[in-house]
């Protein structure tokens, strides 16, 4: 899967400028599944289609839905809706599907019609998405995530956003009017850190309330926790900042706040070393070595998994990167999944040369919800249709076909 420009090419930033909004988009949205004629053999031998036990989850496979937002819950109340149960519910047969991020509190809110889980009718909307998915078979956890200085007033009635220090990460926010440019946070008071990391643990705790078998926390990006983890946007010299054990700092307390709700079995977290952004994330050596610590020091906590976003592939359809997944295996002894560019064959390689756990598919699972059907017998994947990736409606979300029979 290509992206043209950085910005935008997933939802760990905003979507790209010119697909939204547009009234011109095209009506042939999506290539249709073709798959061969030559008969295929089952390959069911194959890596990712191994069960594993993850943190005391059974899978039954190692695809990982990736956590992918969608945008569409509709209306202010940020309630994920009866389309939500059916759009995980078509990708139950993933062997663990990771939500798109969600708010833990409204100050947390950065990206337009993004669900939250932090009132008692968002608990609600989340227990009905649980219980098709565990009616299907399949096994749900929830994404945790606070935009920081990457949200903007329009989000936040006015007020501005907060994060580490006042300084401006320059990131863009999709907000209900479009894109706008990030503004000068106001810096958190150690108070407001506190109660954020109370809202992480209220948000898992809801979390399992609504039926999820567990949590991941959203550490990857530009978002709040990166902005603390970085020397550039991270200025204070309290408990939170001035080196790089104290940046740490609130990344560590959430996790141990997360990890209270699900009696010591730990909480996911997701991270991403070799994110660039603007000025503020770059993936030179002292943030790579930053990250080796860090992992090492996640490994001492009551972390589930550690879910990696890998080095960017260097065109479309290359092979990632395996060793810069494999830095880390070798500080953190729990479960990793990889993340990044994979496809079945990638996705196999990693997992057979013992460098990842499991892998997770982003783009993938968009476009076709039987992903673990196609990988087991070899199937050609369709492509996902970029312009609804956060349009809001059933289009480009829950009407992506599984593959055919006969085959065309
Ligand atoms: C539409 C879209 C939305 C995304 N939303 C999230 C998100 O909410 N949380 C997150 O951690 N990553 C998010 N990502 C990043 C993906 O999880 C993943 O890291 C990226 O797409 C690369 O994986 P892939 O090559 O399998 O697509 C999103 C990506 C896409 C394409």
């Amino acid at each position: 899967m290509t992206y043209p420009s950085k910005r935008g090419r997933d939802g760990i930033g905003p979507p790209r400028r010119r697909s939204w909004p547009t009234e011109t988009r095209p009506t042939c949205r999506r290539r249709e599944p073709t798959v061969s004629t030559t008969p295929k053999t089952t390959t069911l031998r194959q890596p990712l289609l191994r069960g594993i036990d993850l943190a005391g989850l059974t899978l039954p496979n190692r695809v990982v839905m990736a956590p992918t937002t969608r945008a569409r819950a509709a209306g202010p109340d940020l309630v994920p809706t009866e389309m939500h149960a059916v759009y995980y519910g078509q990708r139950a047969s993933a062997g663990l599907i990771v939500t798109e991020g969600v708010w833990i509190s409204e100050q947390a809110v950065g990206f337009t019609n993004v669900p939250g889980i932090y009132s008692p009718e968002q608990v609600v909307g989340w227990r009905r998405v649980t219980e098709v998915v565990h009616a299907l078979g399949g096994r749900i956890v929830l994404q945790l995530w606070h935009t920081g200085a990457a949200s903007h007033p329009d989000h936040l009635r006015g007020e501005p956003p907060v994060g580490p220090s006042a300084v401006n990460p320059h990131e863009m926010s999709f907000t209900p009017g479009g894109f706008k440019e990030t503004v000068t946070p106001r810096e958190m008071t150690v108070a407001e850190i506190e109660k954020t990391v109370e809202d992480y643990r209220v948000a898992s705790e809801n979390a399992r309330r609504a039926g999820f078998d567990g949590v991941e926390i959203h550490a990857i990006g530009s978002f709040l926790i990166p902005q603390f983890l970085s020397p550039r946007l991270n200025l204070r010299t309290d408990a939170y900042g001035g080196d790089a054990v104290r940046r740490r700092r609130l990344l560590l307390d959430i996790v141990a706040a997360a990890a209270a709700a699900w009696g010591g079995r730990g909480v996911g977290v997701r991270l991403s070393p070799y994110w660039t952004s603007g000025d503020a994330f770059t993936a030179d050596e002292a943030t790579l070595a930053h990250y080796d610590e860090l992992v090492s020091e996640l490994d001492d906590h009551p972390v589930a998994y550690v879910h990696l976003r890998g080095r960017d592939v260097a065109e479309p359809g290359a092979t990632p990167d395996f060793d810069c997944i494999a830095r880390y295996r070798q500080r953190f002894s729990g479960p990793l999944i990889a993340n990044n560019g994979f496809d079945r064959t990638s996705g196999n390689a990693v997992v057979e040369a013992g460098v990842a756990d499991a892998v997770s598919f982003a783009t993938h699972f968009i476009a076709n919800p039987d992903l673990v059907a196609r990988f087991a017998l070899d199937r050609q994947l369709a492509t996902g249709d970029q312009d609804t990736y956060y349009t809001g409606g059933a289009a480009g979300y829950v009407d992506y076909p599984v593959t055919e029979w006969p085959p065309s």
